[in-house]
């Protein structure tokens, strides 16, 4: 396979597996999705049944890929081992992004209120909420912008909103360092 290859279902397969669940899970409710659950769409049964034997294969392999590397050179690997110490301490980065996942255990969504940004897209969601992005290979979907609409331009966008929002009270080179590490992961 080659690397592109990895990139594109180290992302793309994760997000077809949380979009079934979802799918399956915001059919269930009466209120929200009024027309899937008139219809049962939730319950719908085809024979022969030609997915449920593959789903156990299918997620061994999803979680036996390896993580995109940064290339070489793509970052500062001082200024990374600094932003480190920042993401642990003063920006409490860890306290949802934990390591060694950098996302929760168990049901890893937060409100949009948590995270300060609006709730559009989580109203749509069965549980009205955002999933703690998991952080590894970060680089390998930097086009696009990040956050799940992609709202945000590039990694210190990011870093910016957080400190605002959390009034982290970073200074520049916290910032900087903090982007390093993130880029290194
Ligand atoms: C209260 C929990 C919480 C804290 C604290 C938190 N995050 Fe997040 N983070 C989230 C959630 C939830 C998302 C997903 C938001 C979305 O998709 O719209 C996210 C998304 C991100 C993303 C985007 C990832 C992507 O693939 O688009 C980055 C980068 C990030 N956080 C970095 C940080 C950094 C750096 C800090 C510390 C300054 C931090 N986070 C603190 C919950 C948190």
């Amino acid at each position: 396979m080659t690397p592109r290859m990895v990139r594109w279902f180290w992302v793309a397969i994760p997000m077809q597996i949380l979009v079934i669940g979802l799918l399956v899970a915001r059919m269930e409710g009466a209120q929200q999705y009024p027309v899937a659950a008139k219809a049962r769409l939730g319950h719908k049964q085809n024979g022969p049944d030609l997915i449920t034997s593959h789903l156990g294969p299918l997620h061994f392999y999803q979680l036996a890929l390896p993580v995109p590397k940064p290339k070489p050179g793509s970052f500062d690997a001082a200024g990374a081992s600094r932003g480190s110490a920042v993401f642990a301490g003063k920006a409490r980065c860890a306290t949802c992004h934990v390591p060694p996942l950098f996302t929760e255990s168990g049901w890893n969504t937060h409100k949009a209120t948590e995270i300060g940004i609006d709730d559009f897209q989580a109203n749509r969601s069965p549980d009205r909420s955002y999933r703690t992005a998991p952080l590894r290979g970060l680089t390998s979907h930097a086009k696009g912008g990040f956050y799940h609409d992609g709202r945000f331009a590039d990694l210190t966008a990011v870093v910016e909103h957080y400190n605002q929002f959390f009034k982290l009270a970073l200074t520049d080179a916290d910032k900087r360092d903090l982007v390093e590490y993130l880029k290194s992961l």
